[in-house]
């Protein structure tokens, strides 16, 4: 008998009530108070932050290394080409305590980009009234930012400097109701603001009840839907609003760089278009229910381990070409805040970090938001200038009472440290987001619930905020599951005579739904994972209830064995089925719950509960044996993926609270699975090109070399001519389809107005650089139009997902082949339907680090169009 172990709830209840997006108190940093001056923020490019410090804990010594971007303490195996991989995960540490030195700072807020708008291409967009799904149509955000700053600046104008600086700075933990509160500003001559709530969680409204559990992120990746992807942004963003939440803490946009990272089911997979992608129609949705979107966790928290004492070390062209780019298309939806996180990017504290925060996101993007700390991610008072806007939750530590904002910003100022422009800016920024989701309506509602205190009867009007959204969640839990094998007819069920359920992910948990705390443990269904990004499911739906209800419409005889440990009785309960269900599972979560010893990031890649065991045994006596994985993420398959009794395996991922329902519609056969995997399942996990990076004391940094570059996931698989067990982008159908007439041509501008910015790019000249440079129209707008043909050649209707992937030529140094669109057809058998995909001049550009400019390569680019990053099926190339 295998044991389990479990911690129990009563453990880490209190842990559970102090976290949010956030881990437990974290080692204090101490705050060397060194006076070198800082030159500029406007810095070169190149340059990474205006100075780091490094500290030598318990010997009092700070080495303190100048501006220059070559002296910032970055392992010289970093570099653009990535040539050296290193696997070997031995932990390289550095006590590197990083900060920014008070300054002479002068600070200039950044111009508002202007854009030309172009109807017809760039219409000028409201949030709440952005294009249709799959329009060619790229909004412009701009006229709508500039009247909300606008209002935002004649709001402050009436504001005293402390008012402003209580706009940039939250209430403190469990200070209010919601897990971040900004206060509100009294109401005296025209003063009156209600202040902000922001809630967790990315895939519904966390700690509240009469909500929705939606669909994890990577599952709503896996469909590569956009329609189902922005209807689910859309109805998140309603129920926040119905709950009074202003600005809801997600999406989650970090790339699954690492297999086993621990919060990789909140985001989108593990590639950084289709990541991009998932985070622009998200936050379209999002703002359109009238919620503001919070785009995290910028940038580069990719693994739980040590996260907050751990530094990321990226080279400039992976970090604008992979870790930064969902953030770009973040701001292209208009996205009004993101979340600087707990890491140090090259030894910086990424809420410190002036190179990403001023000088990617606020000057080369034209982000005009505001950019929050993650909860007590903030490390000094001066991270103001280099870009934070707001601290969260406000105190130093939960509970300390202290804050590096609030009473210190305002001496800051007063002092003259910090130019009260900058406070100007961060007010502004704040409120604007506020003004641009026309949250000042008297009908946006006030918060009516109390997430620390869900008894209080006063504090909690209990709102049903659930509308029909069950009905979307089963639709996205059916359309992300992935057919990885279908042999013998297996599936879809045909009125079989018996099936048996097997292991206890197929029923539900043993105390309910929410008996772990932030979800933290897994004894049943597998729904979600486990942390900040949850919610408390009003119910939740498992695999033995749907399919029992669904069964009884054939007569057949079901019957369940829920535990996962009694091999012999598994087996026997399998002899003589028509079918055997095997559902096993693997969870992760956030680093501040541990559970069976995963530290929030997987310490395997193997199923939980001996899941593999569970599989072979039922296998070994019966020769219809239909796996069904949920997991948080990819898990090795071999011990049993080419068994000759599998003849089946559904991978569920991890769908929501109609996990039972959706998987039931695969099953039968009412859903045709379309889902796609959103990363490679490898072999092994040596395959992969990143792994974890552990070990480290307590007062240790660790060093995150991200050596591998451009080549995450498939890229690596390629790159090295490794065979993956199911490449990134596979999945099966109920049906075939076959493709055909592959045309590739240019689409002319409508627009004349930067003729000679696009012509330079013909050339093959970098972009310029400037204000907002990174997304402009003309390097966006769809440049180049692929067309196909996709027919249905089965005999079921169905849905497919055509892959567009690049081939970069060999001086690009780009991967063999990378992902650049995608689209969803729906085809009845026998028929045909033509398909476009659009590429923009950016989509085909290399990021040059030396020119700091979006390029295209020279050399002929491919085109191939397929079912899968290997599958290709039809090829051209760039005109
Ligand atoms: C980190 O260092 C690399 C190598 O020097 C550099 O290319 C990159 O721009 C730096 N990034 C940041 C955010 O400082
Ligand atoms: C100001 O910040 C310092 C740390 O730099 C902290 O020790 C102090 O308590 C803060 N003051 C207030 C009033 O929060
Ligand atoms: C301004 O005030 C802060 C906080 O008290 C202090 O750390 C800093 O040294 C002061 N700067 C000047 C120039 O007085
Ligand atoms: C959420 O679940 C926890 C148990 O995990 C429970 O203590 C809490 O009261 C629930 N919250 C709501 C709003 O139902
Ligand atoms: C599977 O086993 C059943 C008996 O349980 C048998 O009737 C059937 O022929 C077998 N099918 C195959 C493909 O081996
Ligand atoms: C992998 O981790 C899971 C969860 O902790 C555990 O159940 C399983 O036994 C581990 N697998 C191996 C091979 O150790
Ligand atoms: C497949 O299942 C049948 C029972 O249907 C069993 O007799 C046979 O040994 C199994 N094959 C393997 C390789 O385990
Ligand atoms: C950035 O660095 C590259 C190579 O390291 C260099 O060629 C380029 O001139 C630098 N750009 C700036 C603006 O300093």
């Amino acid at each position: 008998m295998v044991s389990r172990s479990f911690p129990s709830l009563l453990l880490f209840l209190p842990l559970v009530l102090a976290a949010t997006d956030s881990g437990l108190l974290t080692p204090t940093v101490v705050l060397p108070s060194s006076n070198v001056p800082v030159s500029s923020a406007a810095a070169s490019p190149n340059s990474s932050v205006s100075t780091v410090s490094i500290s030598v804990p318990g010997t009092g010594t700070t080495v303190i290394s100048s501006t220059s971007a070559s002296s910032v303490p970055v392992p010289s195996s970093v570099s653009a080409s990535p040539s050296s991989i290193d696997i070997s995960a031995t932990p390289s540490t550095q006590p590197v305590m990083s900060t920014v030195p008070i300054s002479s700072y002068t600070f200039s807020p950044f111009p508002t980009p202007s854009q030309p708008s172009v109807p017809g291409v760039y219409p000028a967009t409201d949030p709440q009234k952005p294009p249709p799904v799959n329009s060619p149509f790229v909004p412009d955000f701009s006229p709508a930012w500039a009247a909300a700053n606008a209002k935002a600046r004649a709001k402050i104008a009436g504001f005293t400097l402390d008012e402003k600086v209580s706009v940039a700075t939250g209430v403190g933990w469990e200070g209010g109701r919601c897990v971040g509160n900004i206060p509100s500003i009294e109401p005296i001559a025209g003063r009156e603001w209600p202040g902000l709530c922001l809630e967790d969680a990315p895939l519904g409204v966390r700690f509240a009840d009469y909500i929705t559990s939606f669909p994890t992120g990577v599952n709503t990746a896996a469909t590569f839907n956009r329609r189902l992807i922005r209807l689910r942004g859309l109805l998140m963003g309603k129920e926040h609003v119905g709950k009074g939440v202003n600005v809801a803490l997600g999406p989650m946009m970090n790339m699954g760089r690492v297999a086993g990272g621990g919060r990789n089911w909140e985001g989108f997979g593990a590639d950084p278009f289709l990541a991009g992608e998932s985070a622009y129609e998200t936050i379209l949705g999002m703002q359109e229910g009238g919620v503001q979107a919070c785009a995290k966790h910028l940038v580069n928290n990719e693994q739980e381990h040590k996260r907050t004492q751990s530094t990321s070390d990226v080279d400039d062209r992976t970090q604008h070409e992979i870790y930064a780019h969902p953030f770009l298309r973040s701001v292209m939806a208009g996205v009004t805040s993101m979340m600087c996180s707990y890491n140090f990017i090259n030894g910086t504290y990424a809420c410190e970090n002036d190179k990403v925060m001023n000088d990617i996101v606020k000057r080369e993007y034209g982000f005009q938001g505001y950019i929050m700390s993650d909860w007590q991610a903030t490390h000094s008072t001066i991270s103001a200038v280099t870009g934070l806007d707001m601290t969260m939750p406000g105190d130093i530590t939960f509970h300390s009472g202290t804050t590096y904002f609030g009473a210190n910003l305002t001496t800051y100022v007063q002092n003259g440290t910090i130019p009260e422009g900058r406070i100007d800016d961060m007010a502004t920024r704040i409120l604007a987001g506020w003004y641009l989701l026309h949250q000042d309506v008297p009908s946006f509602p006030p918060v009516n619930f109390d997430a620390f205190r869900p008894d209080n009867e006063d504090t909690n009007e209990h709102i049903d905020v659930q509308d029909d959204h069950y009905k979307l969640v089963r639709e996205i839990g059916a359309a992300s599951t992935v057919l990885l094998k279908n042999v013998r007819g297996a599936l879809p069920l045909k009125k079989p005579r018996s099936i048996v359920l097997i292991g206890s992910d197929a029923g539900p948990g043993k105390i309910g739904p929410n008996q772990f705390g932030d979800q933290g443990g897994n004894d049943g269904i597998l729904a979600i994972g486990w942390g900040s990004g949850t919610t408390n499911f009003t119910y939740l739906v498992s695999p033995l209830e749907a399919i029992q209800r669904r069964a009884r419409k054939d007569r057949t005889s079901v019957s369940w064995f829920l535990d996962d440990f009694n091999l012999e009785r598994a087996g026997n309960i399998a002899i003589r089925k028509s079918a055997a269900l095997v559902f096993i599972n693997s969870d992760s979560g956030e680093e501040y719950i541990t559970v069976d010893g995963n530290e929030g990031d997987r310490k395997n890649l193997t199923a939980w509960h001996g899941g593999d065991m569970l599989v072979e045994a039922v296998a070994a006596q019966n020769n219809n044996t239909i796996v069904v994985v949920h997991s948080v993420g990819p898990l090795i398959v071999e011990p049993w993926i080419d068994h000759p009794n599998v003849t089946a395996v559904l991978w569920a991922g991890a769908p929501g609270q109609e996990a039972g329902n959706s998987i039931t519609d695969v099953l039968y056969g009412v859903w045709n699975p379309s889902g796609r995997l959103p990363y490679t399942i490898a072999k092994q996990p040596s395959d992969y090109p990143a792994q974890l990076v552990l070990g480290g004391g307590p007062q240790d940094v660790l060093t995150i070399p991200y050596t591998e570059g451009l080549e995450i996931d498939y890229r690596h698989f390629d790159a090295k001519n490794i065979t993956p067990r199911f490449e990134f982008g596979f999945g099966l159908s109920y049906t075939t389809f076959k493709y055909s007439k592959l045309r590739i041509s240019k689409i002319s501008s409508p627009d004349c107005t930067q003729a000679d910015l696009e012509k330079a790019w013909e050339a093959g000249k970098a972009s310029p650089i400037g204000q907002g440079s990174s997304t402009a129209l003309w390097l966006h707008r769809p440049a180049f139009r692929v067309t196909f043909n996709v027919k249905n050649t089965g005999s079921v209707f169905g849905g497919d997902i055509p892959q567009l992937y690049l081939n970069m030529p060999p001086s690009s140094g780009e991967p063999p082949s990378i992902l650049k669109g995608f689209t969803n057809v729906e085809i009845l058998p026998g028929e045909k339907k033509p398909v476009t995909i659009t590429l923009s001049r950016y989509d085909l550009s290399i990021w040059d680090a030396g020119a700091q400019g979006w390029r295209r390569p020279s050399g002929a680019i491919g085109v191939t169009v397929g079912t899968s990053s290997r599958d290709a099926r039809l090829k051209g190339r760039i005109p």
